[in-house]
């Protein structure tokens, strides 16, 4: 009961959109791709519908979600104040990766999109079919990644059909996601700004545009010292099988693999392809060693695929924090609660 359309150049994508906006202006719920991952979305002013966005996640009710533009016009609509720093951002890279949290205007979004907070995060996707079902519906649309809650996000149309058969009615799919990890969620409302969730847009980008801004470390962030996305604090990303994090050194895996068959572990590897000749009962590739972009994209399709295998324990290289690493290392962390491989775990 769960559609799913291929909308592609070489499809006539018409009919497909007209269902789509037809669903979303009769509170329904409709999952398409963005250039990050796929979201699950509603009109973000129709209380009802956004609630059954919240139902078919299982997604905690305290945790808001980011309403997606078409157009930059709309915008002053939504906020109370549209500064400098957020004008300066908006113009290097929306659309894009890049989510800005502003003060909400009252009473125009549907209070379960800002979870009762007084800010909201918004953005422009940029990706073809989320710019024509938004442009096409004329509304706001509030959309978290279109997974089951705590799993790894769809960067595919499968794999919302994976997580949400049955329980939403059509997914507009329009192939992988290029990025594969989710945009950078900056709050402008503090006087510094500050990185809530790394993503596409790096830190480094952002400073040649706004200048300073600040990005917690891991430990800060699960210290509360400082501000952080309501989401951060739920378990994410996560297959079935526990996941630990191991330095990316071949002799390191190759001695962990080592020790974790004699005491009769069934194991998926997910590393750099250099390491798929290594033992590992399942092999998932991040793509070439270093290469962060590409570890990116095809991280969520690696964390999924354990949940495919019988594999009791997932072992997960690390990369650098250079560039999209940083979300990188954010979402691994996430997935592995935090866990490091040691040989007497
Ligand atoms: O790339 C993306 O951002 C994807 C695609 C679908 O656009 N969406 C996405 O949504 O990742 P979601 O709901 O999975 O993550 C939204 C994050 C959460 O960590 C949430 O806590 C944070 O943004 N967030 C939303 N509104 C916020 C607010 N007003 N203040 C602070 N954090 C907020
Ligand atoms: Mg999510």
């Amino acid at each position: 009961e769960t559609k799913r359309l291929i909308v592609d150049i070489h499809v006539d994508n018409g009919k497909s959109y007209s269902q789509a906006v037809d669903l979303l202006n009769n509170g329904e719920v409709v999952a398409f791709p963005t250039e990050t991952v796929y979201g699950l979305g509603a009109v973000a002013t129709d209380e009802r519908a956004v609630k059954k966005i919240f139902a078919a996640k299982g997604r905690p009710s305290d945790n808001p979600l980011i309403v997606h533009i078409g157009t930059c016009d709309e915008l002053e609509n939504y906020v109370e104040h549209i500064s400098h720093k957020a004008k300066l951002c908006m113009d290097a890279f929306w659309p894009g990766p890049l989510t800005i949290i502003f003060r909400v205007k009252s009473d125009v979004l549907a209070t379960s999109v800002t979870a009762n907070l007084k800010t909201v995060g918004i953005r422009m996707p940029d990706h073809p079919v989320a710019l024509q079902l938004l442009q096409q519906l004329g509304k706001p649309v509030a959309a978290p990644s279109a997974n089951r809650s705590g799993k790894p996000s769809p960067t595919e149309g499968i794999h919302v059909e994976e997580d949400l058969y049955g329980s939403i009615p059509l997914i507009l799919d329009g192939g992988s996601t290029g990025i594969g990890v989710e945009s950078t969620v900056l709050d402008l409302t503090l006087d510094t700004p500050v990185i809530l969730r790394p993503g596409g847009v790096t830190k480094e980008m952002l400073e040649a545009v706004i200048g300073l801004v600040f990005q917690p470390s891991h430990t800060e962030q699960n210290n509360g010292e400082a501000p952080k996305a309501p989401g951060m604090k739920y378990t994410h990303y996560a297959p079935n099988a526990p996941v630990f994090l191991i330095d990316k050194e071949e002799a390191a895996v190759a001695k962990a693999l080592t020790t974790l068959h004699e005491k009769g572990h069934k194991v998926a590897l997910l590393a750099p392809e250099n390491f798929s000749h290594l033992p590992a009962e399942w092999f998932f590739t991040f793509g070439e060693q270093d290469t962060n972009e590409e570890i990116a994209a095809n991280l969520y399709h690696a964390l999924r695929s354990c949940d495919a295998t019988a594999a009791d324990i997932v072992l997960a290289t690390t990369t650098s924090t250079d560039g999209v690493g940083a979300a990188i290392m954010n979402r691994l962390e996430k997935s592995a609660g935090g866990k490091w491989y040691t040989d007497d775990m």
